[in-house]
């Protein structure tokens, strides 16, 4: 592997949670995560709700700072850029993509004026005519075309997909080279979203941007990504080529994710391991954090903390394999998850 662009170093986020009247305890929201992207690479991190993913992605875009480790972008450590000049250097190269195309475009303003701010702002020398040619190339580029059908709508005049290409507009206006994704298709329709996932491969290929994309659904992950991260409860479980872990998973919650993924063509209903039993982030986490829904959890699974171990390309945090190298080893029911394929 080259140099990372971006390289999460034993990255941990720990928010003060409140406890009655004078206590306090640290609630665990990223808890030790290592994880490097490369140029032009696509990274997925995958995960249920509350597993971490957004304050993944809003430590690297420097809207909190790690508790502890650190965050390279292009070799610098993050955490070092403290001047007002410097972090705003920094955000031109490094641009958020939101969930709600609504919630982050001002409903007052013109789709136009929403992307040609952007522009003025990072691009002050640039004249309005010279302006409002970047806005009207970042509308094509996007695929609102012919931009002048666009330009004047206010965003509630938009729809969803429509909505979320302004916002990408927005985000190239700055000309970045990471893109941070997080579940952006997630509110849209299906179709929709998959036109919105077809434009950004295709920007990525043509700017040559590196992606972290973040999704709950694996299905997506593995249209976009060329790697994937897998997050249960602020921990990495498993990381690894999105083929690979696809077609062989090796972490038990990686293999329940997978098998509750659902498929049109399965005849059988997939029972899986589910259950309400989430891991409490603000414990002292002595223990894999997924013992307590995994069906092959032992007693050192509750009594001590697994470390990564490395399979082949992957790294998998898990006992299990200590000394395996395949989930069929571990005696592990891979039907369940070879009926998916
Ligand atoms: N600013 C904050 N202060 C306190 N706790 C927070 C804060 N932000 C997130 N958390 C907590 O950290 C944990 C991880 O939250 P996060 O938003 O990163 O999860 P997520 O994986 O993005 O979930 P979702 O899929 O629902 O968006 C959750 O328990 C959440 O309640
Ligand atoms: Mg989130």
């Amino acid at each position: 592997m080259g140099n990372p662009v971006i390289k999460f170093d034993h990255v941990k986020k720990h928010f003060v949670k409140r406890q009655g009247l004078f206590g306090k305890s640290a609630l665990k929201a990223v808890d030790n995560v290592s994880f490097e992207i490369q140029q032009g690479e696509i990274l997925a991190v995958v995960g249920e709700s509350g597993c971490g993913k957004s304050t993944m992605a809003k430590m690297l875009c420097k809207v909190y700072d790690p508790t502890e480790g650190s965050i390279y972008v292009n070799g610098t450590d993050i955490s070092s850029y403290k001047k007002n000049k410097d972090v705003a250097k920094f955000r031109k190269e490094v641009q958020m993509i939101f969930q709600d195309p609504f919630g982050s475009l001002n409903p007052a303003h013109k789709a136009s004026y929403i992307v040609g701010r952007a522009v003025e702002l990072h691009y002050p020398e640039l004249s309005k005519a010279e302006v409002k040619a970047r806005v009207v190339e970042l509308f094509e580029t996007v695929g609102l075309t012919p931009a002048a059908d666009f330009m004047e709508k206010h965003p509630n005049q938009l729809s969803g997909g429509q909505r979320q290409r302004i916002v990408i507009a927005r985000a190239l206006a700055v000309k970045p080279s990471i893109l941070v994704a997080d579940e952006p298709t997630s509110m849209l329709d299906v179709s929709i979203g998959i036109d919105i996932m077809n434009l950004m491969i295709d920007l990525q290929k043509k700017e040559g941007l590196t992606y972290m994309y973040i999704t709950h659904n694996l299905a997506s992950a593995r249209y976009m990504a060329d790697r994937m991260v897998v997050m249960y409860a602020g921990n990495c479980v498993e990381q690894g080529a999105t083929d690979e872990i696809i077609a062989q998973p090796l972490h038990p919650y990686t293999i329940l994710l997978l098998s509750s993924t659902p498929e049109p063509f399965r005849e059988e209903k997939i029972e899986i391991y589910a259950s309400e039993n989430l891991p409490d982030l603000t414990g002292e986490m002595n223990q894999c954090p997924f013992a307590e829904r995994c069906p092959k959890a032992t007693d050192r699974c509750r009594r001590e903390k697994p470390e990564d171990y490395r399979v082949g390309g992957r790294l998998v945090k898990c006992f299990l394999y200590e000394h395996a190298a395949t989930a069929e080893e571990v005696g592990i029911d891979v039907s369940i998850y070879n009926k998916v394929k």
